[in-house]
């Protein structure tokens, strides 16, 4: 993945967007082409199909609308947005896809186990996420780049609570889709996000003398 936010190097042949277009650019088509192949097939069997399928869209649908046009993050460069946004298709095709032809929920799936289960864990990620990522957005005033300790929520206990957010919320929809597509989508989450929240946990500690020492990189009290 090409480098963004802080770790951008603005190099010369670098084109750079604003944040608010990169990201309502790279996040629309994970919204759109789940809409789009449900429009082509009509409806959707099963309440549990439905369900699943709208929540998917649902984090998209406030990613691209929402998120997007309250982004305050520095300009993004335009190699990671086309790649962002590619990679945005595809997955939005791979899940849409597979939960619209590929699997079927009989009537019983929604009370199950699995499907409450992984329902609960992704509208508590969900939040976390959200939560987190507005507190981070109100430690700029507009047109501030700075960087700052941020307060509040879960980053009391680790320093990417957003990703945590976003990464329980992926294995919550995949427990309760229970697919190898939803699956490997929460495992690439994970790894992509992981990595990146061990890189800003040692930004914070190399910038910030009284960076709270108690503070986790991405697990409460245990990574
Ligand atoms: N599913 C996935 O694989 C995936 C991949 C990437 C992102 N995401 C999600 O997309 C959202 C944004 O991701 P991100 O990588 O941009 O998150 P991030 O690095 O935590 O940054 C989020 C926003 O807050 C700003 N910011 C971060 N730390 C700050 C600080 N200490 N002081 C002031 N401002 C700060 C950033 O500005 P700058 O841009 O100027 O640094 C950016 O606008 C998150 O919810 C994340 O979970 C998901």
């Amino acid at each position: 993945m090409h480098p963004y936010g802080r770790y951008a190097t603005r190099g010369q042949s670098d084109i750079y967007i604003p944040a608010k277009i990169a990201w309502f650019a790279m996040e629309m088509p994970s919204f759109l082409v789940p809409v789009l192949l449900l429009w082509q097939a009509g409806s959707l069997d099963g309440m549990g199909s439905k369900f699943l399928t709208f929540m998917f869209c649902g984090h998209y649908l406030h990613r691209t609308f929402i998120y997007a046009v309250r982004n305050n993050g520095c300009p993004t460069p335009l190699r990671f947005v086309l790649s962002g946004s590619l990679f945005c298709t595809l997955n939005g095709y791979l899940q849409g896809h597979n939960m619209i032809y590929c699997t079927q929920y009989d009537d019983n799936w929604i009370t199950g186990f699995r499907f409450i289960s992984g329902i609960m864990l992704y509208f508590v990620g969900m939040s976390i996420n959200i939560h987190s990522d507005y507190i981070l957005i109100s430690l700029r005033k507009p047109g501030d780049y700075g960087y700052y300790i941020p307060q509040g929520g879960l980053f009391e206990y680790v320093t990417a609570a957003n990703y945590f957010g976003e990464i329980v919320e992926w294995f919550g929809y995949a427990i309760a889709t229970s697919t190898l597509p939803a699956f490997a989508f929460a495992i690439f989450c994970a790894c992509n996000l992981g990595a990146r929240a061990w890189h800003h946990h040692r930004y914070y500690l190399e910038k910030f003398d009284d960076y709270p020492k108690s503070r986790k990189v991405l697990i409460p009290h245990i990574f």
